[in-house]
Protein backbone atom coordinates (compact mmCIF):
# COMPACT_ATOMS: atom_id res chain seq x y z
CA UNK A 1 0.00 0.00 0.00
CA UNK A 2 1.23 3.19 -1.38
CA UNK A 3 1.41 6.35 1.84
CA UNK A 4 -0.77 8.54 -0.44
CA UNK A 5 -3.10 6.12 -1.69
CA UNK A 6 -6.68 8.56 -2.50
CA UNK A 7 -10.08 7.71 -1.43
CA UNK A 8 -11.16 4.58 -2.84
CA UNK A 9 -13.69 4.48 -5.46
CA UNK A 10 -16.48 3.07 -2.24
CA UNK A 11 -16.53 6.28 -1.39
CA UNK A 12 -17.91 8.15 -4.40
CA UNK A 13 -20.36 5.96 -5.31
CA UNK A 14 -21.52 4.30 -1.96
CA UNK A 15 -25.08 5.72 -1.12
CA UNK A 16 -24.72 4.28 2.68
CA UNK A 17 -21.17 6.73 3.20
CA UNK A 18 -23.11 9.73 1.84
CA UNK A 19 -25.75 8.85 4.12
CA UNK A 20 -23.47 8.99 7.09
CA UNK A 21 -21.77 12.05 5.47
CA UNK A 22 -24.95 14.23 5.31
CA UNK A 23 -24.70 14.30 9.20
CA UNK A 24 -20.80 13.65 9.70
CA UNK A 25 -19.59 16.54 6.90
CA UNK A 26 -23.31 18.68 6.02
CA UNK A 27 -24.84 18.02 9.72
CA UNK A 28 -21.58 19.03 11.68
CA UNK A 29 -20.25 22.47 9.49
CA UNK A 30 -21.38 25.82 8.62
CA UNK A 31 -22.85 25.40 4.87
CA UNK A 32 -23.28 28.19 2.76
CA UNK A 33 -26.64 28.77 1.16
CA UNK A 34 -26.98 32.16 -0.40
CA UNK A 35 -27.12 35.94 0.56
CA UNK A 36 -27.91 38.94 2.55
CA UNK A 37 -28.65 40.40 -1.25
CA UNK A 38 -31.07 37.48 -1.88
CA UNK A 39 -33.42 38.61 1.36
CA UNK A 40 -33.13 42.22 1.79
CA UNK A 41 -36.67 42.89 2.68
CA UNK A 42 -38.39 42.20 5.72
CA UNK A 43 -40.31 38.25 5.23
CA UNK A 44 -37.81 37.22 2.74
CA UNK A 45 -37.26 33.76 2.55
CA UNK A 46 -34.57 31.73 1.49
CA UNK A 47 -35.34 28.02 0.91
CA UNK A 48 -32.31 25.54 0.58
CA UNK A 49 -31.84 21.67 1.53
CA UNK A 50 -28.60 21.26 3.07
CA UNK A 51 -27.90 17.80 1.86
CA UNK A 52 -31.69 16.61 1.37
CA UNK A 53 -32.23 18.65 4.82
CA UNK A 54 -34.62 21.45 3.37
CA UNK A 55 -33.91 24.47 5.63
CA UNK A 56 -35.52 28.19 5.05
CA UNK A 57 -33.78 31.21 6.33
CA UNK A 58 -36.42 34.36 6.70
CA UNK A 59 -35.52 37.93 7.11
CA UNK A 60 -37.31 38.94 10.06
CA UNK A 61 -38.71 42.18 11.84
CA UNK A 62 -35.30 43.40 13.28
CA UNK A 63 -33.72 42.47 10.07
CA UNK A 64 -32.21 39.49 11.94
CA UNK A 65 -31.83 35.94 10.14
CA UNK A 66 -34.21 33.05 11.65
CA UNK A 67 -33.47 29.84 10.37
CA UNK A 68 -34.83 26.65 10.34
CA UNK A 69 -35.21 22.72 9.19
CA UNK A 70 -38.34 21.77 7.92
CA UNK A 71 -39.58 18.49 9.71
CA UNK A 72 -42.87 18.00 8.06
CA UNK A 73 -45.80 20.20 7.01
CA UNK A 74 -46.56 21.76 10.50
CA UNK A 75 -43.08 21.04 12.23
CA UNK A 76 -40.08 22.82 12.16
CA UNK A 77 -36.80 23.10 14.19
CA UNK A 78 -34.74 25.88 14.36
CA UNK A 79 -31.14 25.50 13.08
CA UNK A 80 -28.11 28.00 13.57
CA UNK A 81 -27.72 30.82 10.90
CA UNK A 82 -25.43 34.14 10.41
CA UNK A 83 -23.93 36.33 7.67
CA UNK A 84 -20.40 37.00 7.08
CA UNK A 85 -19.67 39.83 4.41
CA UNK A 86 -22.91 39.27 3.18
CA UNK A 87 -22.70 35.56 2.84
CA UNK A 88 -25.28 33.30 4.65
CA UNK A 89 -24.46 30.36 6.05
CA UNK A 90 -26.17 27.67 8.36
CA UNK A 91 -25.19 24.82 10.69
CA UNK A 92 -28.03 22.13 11.31
CA UNK A 93 -26.41 20.62 14.49
CA UNK A 94 -27.44 23.47 16.36
CA UNK A 95 -24.43 22.70 19.18
CA UNK A 96 -22.02 24.04 16.94
CA UNK A 97 -19.79 26.74 17.49
CA UNK A 98 -20.53 30.33 16.19
CA UNK A 99 -19.77 30.96 12.36
CA UNK A 100 -17.26 33.25 13.07
CA UNK A 101 -15.84 30.85 15.63
CA UNK A 102 -16.10 28.19 12.60
CA UNK A 103 -14.36 30.47 9.44
CA UNK A 104 -11.65 31.11 12.35
CA UNK A 105 -8.82 31.98 10.29
CA UNK A 106 -10.13 31.50 6.85
CA UNK A 107 -11.70 35.55 6.42
CA UNK A 108 -7.75 36.42 6.27
CA UNK A 109 -7.96 35.10 2.53
CA UNK A 110 -10.45 37.18 1.64
CA UNK A 111 -9.20 40.20 3.11
CA UNK A 112 -7.86 42.16 0.62
CA UNK A 113 -11.47 41.60 -1.25
CA UNK A 114 -14.11 44.59 -1.29
CA UNK A 115 -17.01 42.86 -1.15
CA UNK A 116 -19.01 45.24 0.22
CA UNK A 117 -18.70 47.17 -3.04
CA UNK A 118 -19.74 44.28 -5.12
CA UNK A 119 -23.50 44.45 -6.82
CA UNK A 120 -24.74 40.28 -7.41
CA UNK A 121 -24.49 39.94 -11.33
CA UNK A 122 -25.84 36.66 -12.22
CA UNK A 123 -26.03 33.08 -10.87
CA UNK A 124 -26.83 29.88 -13.10
CA UNK A 125 -27.05 26.27 -11.48
CA UNK A 126 -26.13 23.18 -13.23
CA UNK A 127 -27.67 19.15 -12.12
CA UNK A 128 -24.09 17.44 -12.16
CA UNK A 129 -23.75 13.93 -12.55
CA UNK A 130 -21.05 13.24 -9.22
CA UNK A 131 -20.74 12.62 -5.82
CA UNK A 132 -19.96 16.00 -3.84
CA UNK A 133 -16.12 14.92 -3.17
CA UNK A 134 -15.51 14.41 -6.93
CA UNK A 135 -15.91 17.94 -7.59
CA UNK A 136 -13.98 19.09 -4.35
CA UNK A 137 -11.23 17.37 -6.13
CA UNK A 138 -11.68 18.51 -9.20
CA UNK A 139 -11.28 22.10 -7.60
CA UNK A 140 -8.53 20.93 -5.33
CA UNK A 141 -5.98 19.96 -7.64
CA UNK A 142 -4.48 21.62 -10.64
CA UNK A 143 -3.01 19.18 -12.33
CA UNK A 144 -5.99 18.98 -14.63
CA UNK A 145 -5.91 22.88 -15.52
CA UNK A 146 -3.83 22.67 -18.59
CA UNK A 147 -5.68 19.35 -20.56
CA UNK A 148 -9.05 20.29 -19.13
CA UNK A 149 -9.46 24.21 -19.60
CA UNK A 150 -6.87 25.04 -22.53
CA UNK A 151 -8.36 29.11 -22.56
CA UNK A 152 -8.02 28.75 -18.85
CA UNK A 153 -3.96 27.47 -18.97
CA UNK A 154 -3.44 29.88 -22.04
CA UNK A 155 -5.07 32.93 -20.08
CA UNK A 156 -2.91 32.93 -16.81
CA UNK A 157 0.44 30.45 -15.82
CA UNK A 158 -0.93 27.21 -14.97
CA UNK A 159 2.83 26.10 -15.20
CA UNK A 160 3.32 28.09 -12.20
CA UNK A 161 0.14 27.49 -10.34
CA UNK A 162 0.34 27.06 -6.18
CA UNK A 163 -1.29 26.51 -3.33
CA UNK A 164 -0.77 27.92 -0.13
CA UNK A 165 -2.00 25.36 2.79
CA UNK A 166 -2.01 26.74 6.24
CA UNK A 167 -2.40 24.52 9.70
CA UNK A 168 -6.25 24.89 8.90
CA UNK A 169 -6.86 21.47 6.63
CA UNK A 170 -10.69 23.14 5.85
CA UNK A 171 -9.75 25.64 3.45
CA UNK A 172 -6.92 26.84 1.35
CA UNK A 173 -5.76 29.43 -1.50
CA UNK A 174 -4.28 28.64 -4.94
CA UNK A 175 -2.63 31.10 -7.13
CA UNK A 176 -2.37 31.27 -11.03
CA UNK A 177 0.16 34.15 -11.47
CA UNK A 178 -1.86 36.10 -13.94
CA UNK A 179 -0.68 37.28 -17.56
CA UNK A 180 -1.74 40.71 -18.66
CA UNK A 181 -5.34 41.21 -18.48
CA UNK A 182 -5.81 37.35 -17.43
CA UNK A 183 -8.98 36.96 -16.13
CA UNK A 184 -7.96 34.20 -13.28
CA UNK A 185 -5.93 34.37 -10.66
CA UNK A 186 -7.00 33.43 -7.15
CA UNK A 187 -8.79 31.08 -6.38
CA UNK A 188 -9.56 29.52 -2.45
CA UNK A 189 -11.63 26.68 -0.52
CA UNK A 190 -13.36 26.26 2.38
CA UNK A 191 -14.71 22.74 3.54
CA UNK A 192 -17.20 21.10 2.72
CA UNK A 193 -18.40 22.73 -0.63
CA UNK A 194 -17.65 26.11 -0.57
CA UNK A 195 -15.16 28.24 -3.13
CA UNK A 196 -14.17 31.39 -4.84
CA UNK A 197 -12.48 32.36 -7.56
CA UNK A 198 -10.98 36.07 -7.76
CA UNK A 199 -11.94 37.91 -11.11
CA UNK A 200 -11.04 41.39 -12.26
CA UNK A 201 -13.20 43.81 -10.64
CA UNK A 202 -15.10 41.02 -9.09
CA UNK A 203 -15.32 37.50 -7.49
CA UNK A 204 -17.46 34.14 -8.35
CA UNK A 205 -18.54 32.07 -5.85
CA UNK A 206 -18.45 28.76 -7.04
CA UNK A 207 -20.40 25.99 -4.66
CA UNK A 208 -21.72 23.05 -4.56
CA UNK A 209 -24.56 21.02 -2.35
CA UNK A 210 -25.42 17.08 -2.79
CA UNK A 211 -28.69 16.09 -4.18
CA UNK A 212 -27.69 12.95 -3.40
CA UNK A 213 -25.10 10.54 -3.34
CA UNK A 214 -23.76 10.86 -7.21
CA UNK A 215 -25.62 14.57 -7.42
CA UNK A 216 -25.05 17.75 -6.89
CA UNK A 217 -26.41 21.49 -7.68
CA UNK A 218 -23.41 23.35 -8.88
CA UNK A 219 -23.89 27.13 -8.02
CA UNK A 220 -22.05 29.62 -9.70
CA UNK A 221 -22.88 32.73 -8.76
CA UNK A 222 -21.02 36.66 -9.90
CA UNK A 223 -20.73 39.78 -8.17
CA UNK A 224 -18.62 42.72 -9.52
CA UNK A 225 -17.98 46.35 -8.91
CA UNK A 226 -20.49 48.40 -10.47
CA UNK A 227 -17.90 50.34 -13.04
CA UNK A 228 -15.93 46.79 -13.90
CA UNK A 229 -14.93 46.59 -17.23
CA UNK A 230 -14.98 43.19 -19.18
CA UNK A 231 -18.34 41.90 -17.40
CA UNK A 232 -19.30 39.51 -20.27
CA UNK A 233 -15.66 38.61 -21.08
CA UNK A 234 -15.18 37.37 -17.67
CA UNK A 235 -18.79 35.59 -17.38
CA UNK A 236 -18.44 33.72 -20.22
CA UNK A 237 -14.87 32.17 -19.70
CA UNK A 238 -15.67 31.57 -16.24
CA UNK A 239 -18.82 29.53 -17.74
CA UNK A 240 -16.48 28.13 -20.23
CA UNK A 241 -14.44 26.23 -17.09
CA UNK A 242 -17.58 25.67 -15.25
CA UNK A 243 -18.53 23.15 -18.78
CA UNK A 244 -15.35 22.40 -18.63
CA UNK A 245 -15.53 21.29 -15.66
CA UNK A 246 -18.90 19.40 -15.14
CA UNK A 247 -17.79 17.39 -18.19
CA UNK A 248 -14.84 16.14 -16.38
CA UNK A 249 -16.63 15.40 -13.45
CA UNK A 250 -18.87 13.14 -14.54
CA UNK A 251 -16.55 11.14 -16.47
CA UNK A 252 -14.74 10.42 -13.56
CA UNK A 253 -17.82 9.59 -11.42
CA UNK A 254 -18.43 7.30 -14.30
CA UNK A 255 -15.01 6.23 -14.15
CA UNK A 256 -15.58 5.46 -10.23
CA UNK A 257 -19.05 3.56 -11.03
CA UNK A 258 -17.75 1.49 -13.20
CA UNK A 259 -15.45 -1.18 -10.94
CA UNK A 260 -12.36 -0.43 -13.02
CA UNK A 261 -10.79 1.69 -10.54
CA UNK A 262 -10.26 1.26 -6.87
CA UNK A 263 -7.81 3.73 -5.95
CA UNK A 264 -4.91 5.81 -6.90
CA UNK A 265 -1.86 7.59 -5.95
CA UNK A 266 -1.68 11.04 -5.23
CA UNK A 267 1.19 13.13 -5.99
CA UNK A 268 2.88 15.01 -2.87
CA UNK A 269 4.46 17.48 -5.21
CA UNK A 270 1.50 18.46 -7.00
CA UNK A 271 -1.48 17.04 -5.31
CA UNK A 272 -1.17 18.18 -1.72
CA UNK A 273 -4.47 19.83 -1.27
CA UNK A 274 -6.27 16.45 -2.50
CA UNK A 275 -3.92 14.34 0.13
CA UNK A 276 -5.36 16.79 3.05
CA UNK A 277 -8.82 16.67 2.19
CA UNK A 278 -8.88 13.14 1.54
CA UNK A 279 -7.08 12.10 4.81
CA UNK A 280 -9.90 14.46 6.08
CA UNK A 281 -12.59 12.56 5.16
CA UNK A 282 -10.71 9.22 5.80
CA UNK A 283 -10.46 10.56 9.26
CA UNK A 284 -14.30 11.18 9.82
CA UNK A 285 -15.09 7.76 8.24
CA UNK A 286 -12.76 6.46 10.55
CA UNK A 287 -13.87 8.09 13.89
CA UNK A 288 -17.41 7.40 12.88
CA UNK A 289 -16.90 3.84 11.67
CA UNK A 290 -18.32 3.95 8.14
CA UNK A 291 -14.71 4.15 6.09
CA UNK A 292 -15.05 1.21 4.12
CA UNK A 293 -11.67 -1.66 4.54
CA UNK A 294 -9.61 -0.80 1.82
CA UNK A 295 -7.20 -3.08 0.39
FE1 LIG B 1 -11.30 22.53 -13.28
Amino acid sequence: MSTNPTLSADWYINSEIYAHERQSVFGDSWVHVGYDSDIPKIGDVLSESVAEVEIEVVRTQSGVLVASALLGLMNREVILVDSFRGMIFVALDTSNCSLIEWLDQFPTALVDLPLEKLVFHSRTIRRVKCNWKTYADNFLEGYHVPSVHPEMARDADASNYSVNLGDDRRWNVHVMPPRGDSVFGMFGWLYPTFAFNVVPGGWAVERWLPRGHNEIDLFFEYFFQSEAPDIDRIHAMNETVAEEDVRICEAVQRNLESGVYSEGLLSPKWEEPLLVFHDMIRELGEISGYAPTSK
